[in-house]
C-alpha cells in the first residue's frame, strides 16, 4: 500500500545522473524524502557523501538527512567510475563545499531503524547506486524486508548487454554480492535496467531549454550533462547522455511512463566472464520465480517533459 506522499529511502552513488535523481525528487510533492544513503559507487565513498550534500543545498533542502554508508562492496574491492563522472564525481560545474552536516548514525542504522519504526509496507527503497548498503541492511536485520513497500533500483541490462563490461551494469558489477542478496530477498522489487536508460537520451534542445529555465538548477544540470554525455557519446556514438537514475524516481512519479514484465532475475556472482550480469528469464524458459518487474520501454518525451517540469520549479 502506498500513501500520499510516498515515503522514500534515496540509497545513492552521486554520480551526475544520481544528482539529478535527487532533484527531481526533492521538487516531486507526490514524495517524501525520508533520508539519504550514500554508497561507494561512482567515486569513493567520502566523495559520494560530500556531493549528495552539494546537491541538497543546491536544491535549497539543506534539511534533508544524509547518511554514510558502506565504503566498499561487501566481497571485493571497490571499483569506480571517474572516467565517467570525473574525479570530484560531479564534474561539469562546482559547487560550494557542503555547510550541511553528515548524520552521525551510519546509513545501514538509518535504514534499519526507519523501517523498524514505520508501519509496514509503508516505505520505498529507490537504489542508484551499488546495493552494498541495502545488502548490509538485510543481514544485520532480516525482519526489514518484509517492511519496505517496494525497492525500485537502477541496474542492470539484459537486451542492452553492458556497460562496464560486454554483460554487466556498473551497479551490479560493483557489488554483484549484494545484488544478489536483494534479488533473493523475495522485497517486490522494480528494476530499471540499461534497456530503459538507454532510451532516456538527453538532447541539445534539451539543454538549451534547462539554460533557458535561468535558474541555478538547470544551469547545473546542463553543465553536468554536458560533461557526462562526452563518454557515452564518444563510446555508444550516441547524441546525448543516458539519463539512468532519474528513471527511478519519474517512475515512483509516473509509472505509466514505463512498461516491463514481471520475470525471473538472478544476478551472476562466480563466472568472471559475466560477473554482475542480470540473467533475466525474459522468455520464462526456467521454473524460476518470478521477483522482479523488468522495465524495458520508457516513454522518453513524457520522461523529460515531467524532469523539466520539475526542475524549472526551482527558484
Ligand atoms: O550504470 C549506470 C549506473 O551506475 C548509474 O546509477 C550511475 O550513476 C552509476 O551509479
Ligand atoms: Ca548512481
Amino acid at each position: 500500500m502506498t500513501h500520499f506522499p510516498r515515503q522514500i529511502i534515496i540509497d545513492t552513488d552521486p554520480g551526475q545522473d544520481d544528482a539529478v535523481a535527487i532533484l527531481l525528487a526533492l521538487a516531486s510533492p507526490e514524495l517524501e524524502v525520508l533520508g539519504i544513503t550514500t554508497v561507494a559507487g561512482n567515486v569513493p565513498l567520502a566523495l559520494t557523501s560530500l556531493n549528495a550534500r552539494r546537491v541538497c543545498e543546491l536544491a535549497k533542502r539543506s534539511d534533508v538527512a544524509v547518511f554514510a554508508g558502506c565504503h566498499q562492496p561487501l566481497k571485493r574491492a571497490l571499483v569506480t567510475a571517474e572516467n565517467v563522472h570525473g574525479k570530484t564525481g560531479l564534474d561539469g560545474i562546482e559547487l560550494p563545499e557542503p555547510i550541511m552536516p553528515l548524520q552521525s548514525m551510519h546509513a545501514v542504522d538509518f535504514m534499519i531503524e526507519t523501517l523498524r519504526q514505520a508501519p509496514e509496507k509503508t516505505i520505498t527503497l529507490c537504489s542508484l547506486g551499488p546495493m552494498t548498503n541495502t545488502a548490509q541492511a538485510l543481514m544485520q536485520a532480516p525482519d526489514i524486508a518484509s517492511r519496505i513497500e517496494r525497492i525500485v533500483l537502477m541496474g542492470g541490462g539484459f537486451f542492452e548487454g553492458g556497460n562496464i563490461t560486454p554483460s554487466a551494469e556498473f551497479n551490479m558489477y560493483v557489488d554483484p554480492e549484494a545484488a544478489q542478496i536483494v534479488f533473493a530477498s523475495g522485497i517486490p522489487l522494480t528494476v530499471i535496467p540499461l534497456d530503459v536508460t538507454h532510451q532516456a537520451l538527453t538532447s541539445k534542445q534539451w539543454l538549451d531549454d534547462l539554460r533557458a529555465m535561468n535558474n541555478q538548477v538547470g544551469t547545473a544540470v546542463a553543465a553536468w550533462t554536458d560533461f557526462f554525455e562526452r563518454y557515452d557519446r564518444e563510446k555508444y556514438g550516441s547524441e546525448g547522455a543516458p539519463l539512468h537514475d532519474p528513471c527511478v524516481i519519474a517512475y515512483l512519479i509516473q509509472p505509466e511512463l514505463f512498461s516491463g514484465r514481471w520475470v525471473n532475475v538472478e544476478i551472476e556472482t562466480n563466472s568472471a566472464l559475466t560477473l554482475g550480469a542480470t540473467v533475466v528469464d525474459w522468455w520464462r524458459v526456467t521454473d524460476r520465480k518470478a521477483n522482479a518487474e523488468f522495465l524495458r520501454h520508457i516513454n522518453r518525451d513524457g520522461f523529460f517533459q515531467l524532469l523539466s517540469h520539475r526542475l524549472a520549479s526551482y527558484e
